[in-house]
C-alpha cells in the first residue's frame, strides 16, 4: 500500500518544502498526479529526464539491462558495461580518463581530489587550492559547499571545508586570485544553473582558459546541469571552442538512476594512483547500461539539433512575453536552460504554474528556470509559455 504524503512526510527529513502533489506517472513531458491532474513538466527532475517519461527506447535500455547485466558487482571487480561508457564519453570528449559516481556533488568532489592530487604532483610548494566563481553552484557536501555561493546554504555549516574560495566573474579579479604557487583548479559552470542560469561569455570563457594555462592552473568545468546536450551541443564548453582538463558531469546521464563521472586529460588524472579515491556504487554494470543507451541518444546529431530549434524557439518565446509583461525583468538561457527574472517572488509563480499544471523551478528569490526534458515538442512549449504567462499574470 502506497503511504499517504502527510504520514510520509513526517518521517522524513525536513529538508525540502514540497507541496501536497504527488506525482504517479508519465508520458513525455506530462507527469500525472495521483488525482489525475496532468502537469507539463518543465523541471525534468531538476535537469535530470533528458528523454522525458516513457520514453520507449529508455524503457527498453531499462528491460535489457535488468535481463543482460548484473545490477552491481563494485569497482573491486570489472564492468564491461561501465568499461564501454568510459571508452564512449572520452570518444566524444577532450577527455582521457574516467571516473564514474552517483551524483553530481560527488562528481566535483572527485574532480577537487584530482585536482589536488595533480598540484602536489607539480613539486615546490603544493598547489592546493580552489577556486569557484560568483554564482556558482557545485554541490552540497563539504568539500562543494566551499564552492557553491550560496550564503544561506553556507552560513548553518561553518567552518566550510579550507582552501577553497569564491572570485567574481571578472578576469581582472581572477588574474589576481591565481596564483601559480598555491592554486591547483578553477572551477566554473559553463552555464551557471542555480545561481540565475547566466549564460558565461565565450571571450571570457576563453580569457579564463588562456590565464589558467599560463597559470598552470587546471580548468574544471561542471556541465552537471548544463551539459549532455541542454545547450544544443553534447558539451556546454563546445559554446566558446575551449577544452577543460576536467569536466563533471551527472544528472541525465543515466535516465534517472543516480550516476555521476569526472572526465580528465590524461595530464590531469595523470597523479592519481590505486587507493587515492574510490566509491562503491559508481559505474556498476546495470546503471553503466542504462546509460549507454541515454549517452547514444543526446549525442545524436538529430537530438542536438532538435534542442537548438527548441531552445531558439522558446528564446523567441519568452522575448515576447517579456515584451509583454512589466513582471519580467530579464530573460537569459540557451538551449533548453532559461532563467526569467522577476518583480516579485519566483516561490509564488512557481506554486501558480503549479496550479495551472505547469512544473517550472526557481533559481534564486527571484529567477525562474525553465530546464524541460530536451524532447520537448514544438507544441508543448507554446503550451508550457501559455501557462507560464497566465502564472506570471
Ligand atoms: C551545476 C551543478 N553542480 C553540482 C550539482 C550537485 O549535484 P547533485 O545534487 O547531484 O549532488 C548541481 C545540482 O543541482 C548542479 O546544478
Amino acid at each position: 500500500m502506497t503511504a499517504t504524503l502527510s504520514s510520509a512526510s513526517e518521517s522524513l527529513l525536513g529538508v525540502y518544502r514540497r507541496p501536497p502533489a504527488e506525482f504517479v506517472s508519465g508520458s513525455g513531458v506530462e507527469l500525472v498526479d495521483a488525482e489525475g491532474k496532468r502537469y507539463l513538466d518543465f523541471v525534468a527532475g531538476i535537469a535530470v529526464n533528458a528523454l522525458g517519461y516513457g520514453d520507449p527506447g529508455l524503457d527498453r535500455a531499462f528491460r535489457d539491462a535488468m535481463e543482460g547485466s548484473l545490477i552491481h558487482v563494485s569497482n573491486l571487480y570489472r564492468s564491461q558495461a561501465g568499461e564501454r561508457l568510459a571508452e564512449q564519453l572520452t570518444e566524444k570528449s577532450f577527455a582521457d580518463r574516467v571516473f564514474f559516481c552517483n551524483s553530481g556533488a560527488e562528481a566535483n568532489e572527485g574532480a577537487f581530489k584530482m585536482a589536488r592530487r595533480w598540484g602536489r604532483a607539480q613539486g615546490g610548494s603544493p598547489k592546493h587550492e580552489i577556486i569557484s566563481l560568483r554564482g556558482g553552484f557545485h554541490g552540497r557536501l563539504f568539500g562543494t559547499l566551499a564552492a557553491t555561493d550560496r550564503p544561506q546554504y553556507r552560513a548553518p555549516f561553518r567552518p566550510l571545508a579550507g582552501g577553497i574560495s569564491i572570485v567574481e566573474r571578472d578576469l581582472d579579479d581572477l588574474r589576481t586570485a591565481l596564483n601559480p604557487d598555491t592554486v591547483a583548479a578553477v572551477i566554473v559552470e559553463p552555464v551557471q544553473g542555480e545561481g540565475g542560469v547566466r549564460v558565461l561569455d565565450p571571450a571570457f570563457m576563453r580569457g579564463l582558459r588562456a590565464l589558467t594555462q599560463e597559470r598552470n592552473v587546471l580548468l574544471i568545468l561542471d556541465e552537471i546541469q548544463c551539459g549532455y546536450g541542454r545547450t544544443g551541443q553534447l558539451w556546454a564548453y563546445e559554446q566558446s571552442g575551449i577544452a577543460p582538463d576536467i569536466l563533471t558531469i551527472a544528472k541525465p546521464m543515466a535516465g534517472g538512476l543516480p550516476m555521476g563521472a569526472v572526465l580528465a586529460t590524461a595530464d590531469a588524472a595523470g597523479a592519481m594512483q590505486p587507493g587515492d579515491h574510490g566509491t562503491t556504487f559508481g559505474g556498476g554494470p546495470f546503471v553503466s547500461s542504462v546509460a549507454l543507451h541515454v549517452l547514444d541518444r543526446v549525442s545524436d546529431p538529430a537530438m542536438l539539433a532538435h534542442v537548438r530549434t527548441r531552445g531558439a524557439e522558446l528564446q523567441s518565446a519568452l522575448s515576447d512575453l517579456q515584451a509583454s509583461s512589466q513582471k519580467i525583468r530579464a530573460v537569459r538561457g540557451t538551449g533548453l536552460i532559461w532563467g526569467i527574472d522577476v518583480a516579485e517572488s519566483a516561490a509564488d509563480i512557481v506554486a501558480r504554474s503549479l496550479d495551472l499544471g505547469l512544473l517550472i523551478c526557481s533559481a534564486g528569490e527571484y529567477t525562474l528556470r525553465l530546464i524541460p526534458p530536451l524532447v520537448l515538442s514544438a507544441a508543448d512549449l507554446q503550451r508550457g509559455v501559455g501557462l507560464l504567462r497566465k502564472a506570471i499574470g
